[in-house]
């Protein structure tokens, strides 16, 4: 939500997809998910810039050779994926965002592109993938369909706080403020 409502055309684009896709209806269903292309593609990008976890933790049980480098057995090593996630080597306009980078579906987020690791991979990938995925997906749908929002009278968008604590899991510094005018019948 602090992304779309700096993105007033990003939101509107999400916000039409969900209420073309519910079409008048009172109840979201699973059949209805499969539609949101766009959605989809916004909640990408957000974990891109945005990765709850952002450092992943790894211990080498055995020594190895990466890139030419002797890894001894027993190092603990910290893998940043926020710094991936903005790596412009990876991504264009890396600081941006921008949901249409991910159109062409070739990058998922389970795991298997090392330049996107928002739940991180292999063995200690996160268990609860799908379910806190479903978890974004279905409250950002409700809050798309059921509601308009708008920032506080006379704020500007560049004014939205976009700092984030630090930490093994990471949230907005700040609460994000926004009005929220009813736009479909609640169910
Ligand atoms: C959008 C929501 C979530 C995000 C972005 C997220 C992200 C992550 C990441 C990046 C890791 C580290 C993975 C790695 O080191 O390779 C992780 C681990 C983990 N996550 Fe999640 N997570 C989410 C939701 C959940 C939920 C809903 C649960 C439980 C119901 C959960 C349970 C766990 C557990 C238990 C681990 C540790 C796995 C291990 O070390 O073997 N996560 N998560």
């Amino acid at each position: 939500m602090s992304e779309l409502i700096r993105k007033p055309e990003t939101l509107e684009k999400a916000q039409k997809e969900v209420r073309q896709v519910l079409s008048g209806r009172t109840q979201i269903t699973e059949k209805d998910l499969e539609k949101l292309t766009y959605l989809k593609m916004v909640i990408k990008e957000t974990l891109r810039l945005h990765p709850s976890a952002p450092l992943l933790l790894r211990e080498c049980q055995e020594t190895c050779l990466v890139l030419g480098y002797k890894v001894p057995a027993g190092t603990r090593v910290i893998i940043n994926g926020y710094g991936l996630g903005r790596d412009e080597r990876y991504w264009v306009d890396a600081e941006e965002f921008k949901p249409e980078r991910f159109a062409d579906g070739s990058v998922d987020y389970r795991g298997n592109n090392f330049e996107y690791l928002p739940f991180g991979s292999g063995r200690r990938v996160c268990p609860g993938m799908n379910f806190g995925y479903a978890s974004v997906e279905v409250g950002l749908t409700h809050l798309l369909y059921y509601f308009d929002w708008k920032l506080p009278k006379g704020m500007k968008a560049e004014e939205v706080d976009m700092r984030a604590t630090a930490g093994i899991a990471t949230q907005r510094l700040s609460p994000l403020f926004m009005i929220a005018t009813p736009a479909a019948p609640l169910p």
